[in-house]
Formats: structure tokens, sequence, C-alpha cells
């Protein structure tokens, strides 16, 4: 699985506070990528002791990692609430907690989670806080209208990449058979505005800009947790 600058240490003092907010009898959604997997597992240990948590995944990586772990899992489609979201960053802004996710490609599904669920909450380590958002744009494409979102986005202002797969040839393709353009737009000063347009552009499944969602960001450091609300 993907790893980032933090330590396995930071991401997991971030995830575990996290799982203190799960309760006996909630749905709670699993969001993916390293940091995650962490409250995945702390998850797991609660199932274990006995918990009664139904787990709604957002990717095939969190669906198989939560197989592992022995947590019931149940689709998007089978519930009436998610009571609790817990799910990774590629960047978070420290004045109010704008995100940019989809560094696993699984922000489309993500954002349903996370946007559904009564309290999401985003597992972070201190590589991934910035003042103001600077990191590209995850944009998940319908296959064919790669190259006419990838003009708009460079009308735009951006600088779109197709992200390739890290194994083997050929790009990746998403868990709903798309793919990705990676898009470059320097600082971001207006995370809504750019998040608007993107939403607007005929072929965009959904882009990695999460604003206004997360209720709060666990950061884990060397020594405890800082939140971000
Ligand atoms: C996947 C995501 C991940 O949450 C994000 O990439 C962070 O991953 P990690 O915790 O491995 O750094 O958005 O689409």
């Amino acid at each position: 699985m993907k790893t980032t600058g933090g330590t396995d240490e930071q991401k997991r003092r971030a995830a575990e506070r996290a799982v203190e907010a799960v309760e006996d009898g909630m749905v709670v959604g699993l969001g993916t990528g390293s940091t995650t997997a962490f409250a995945i597992r702390a998850i797991g240990d609660l199932v274990a002791d006995g918990l009664d948590v139904r787990g709604v995944p957002t990717s095939f990586a969190s669906r198989e990692l939560a197989r592992e772990c022995g947590i019931p899992l149940v689709d998007l489609d089978e519930v009436d609430v998610i009571d609790l979201a817990i799910d990774g960053a590629d960047q978070v802004e420290t004045t109010d907690g704008a995100l940019v996710k989809g560094g696993g490609a699984a922000h489309a599904r993500e954002k349903v989670v996370d946007a559904f669920a009564d309290r999401f909450l985003v597992v972070a380590d201190p590589s991934k806080t910035a003042e103001t958002l600077s990191h590209p744009i995850p944009v998940e494409v319908l296959p064919s209208a790669r190259s006419t979102v990838a003009a708009t986005v460079t009308d735009l202002g951006g600088d779109p990449t197709l992200r390739r797969a890290e194994k083997k040839d050929g790009p990746v393709v998403t868990d709903n058979g798309n793919l990705v353009l990676d898009c470059d737009f320097g600082t971001i000063d207006d995370p809504n505005s750019l998040a608007t347009s993107l939403s607007k552009m005929p072929g965009v499944v959904e882009h990695g800009i999460f604003a206004g969602l997360a209720e709060t960001v666990y950061v884990g450091t060397d020594d405890g947790v800082d939140s971000i609300e």
C-alpha cells in the first residue's frame, strides 16, 4: 500500500485517536490508505473484543483489509446511516480542514461515504499539513473523456498528468473502471471555487477536493496527536 512522508507511529497515533469515537452498534465508513489501515486494524481489535460494528469500505483495498481483520461489512446501498467515517488525506489545510484526497484513486467512493457520514474524522501525519493547498488534485474521469477533461483543466490553469501504475505498464484504473488525471494547479487559494469548476466538467466522475466535510483532522506526531477542528 502507498506510504508517505509520515512515520508509521505518527499514523498509528492519529488512527487510534479517531477509533476512540467508534461505539457499539455503529456503522463505520472505512477509508483507504496507509493511515486508515491502522484504524481498520484497531476497529478489528474492537470487533474481536465483542463490539458490534459494521464497516462500509471505500475501496477494494479497504474491503480486503477489513475482511482480514474480521470486521463485518455492509454495502453503502444497504445502510440508512453511516454514523462515523474515518479516512486519510494527501494534504490538509490547517486553517479550515479542506482536504486533497485520492492518492489511492479511491476518492469517488470515499467522498460518497465521508460526506454521507454523520461524523467524518480524518487521520494524517505532519507531512500532510499545509497553510494553503498545493497538492495536485486527483480527478477521476471516464476513460473516453480523458483528453477533453485534460484540455478543460489546462484552460482552467491546471497541468494534468495521467496517473500511471507503478509496477506495470499502463494507466491506473480505479475500482470504478475509470482513469485518474493528477491536476497541478499550484497554490489553491479558493478550494471551493476550484471544486465547483471541476465538478461542472463533463466526463469528470469525481475530484479529490473535500472542502467543508471533515469534522476533525487528527494529526499524529512523535509524542501525541494534534487536532484541527
Ligand atoms: C485514497 C486517499 C488516501 O486516504 C490518501 O491518499 C492518504 O493515504 P495515506 O494514508 O496512505 O497517506 O485519499 O484515495
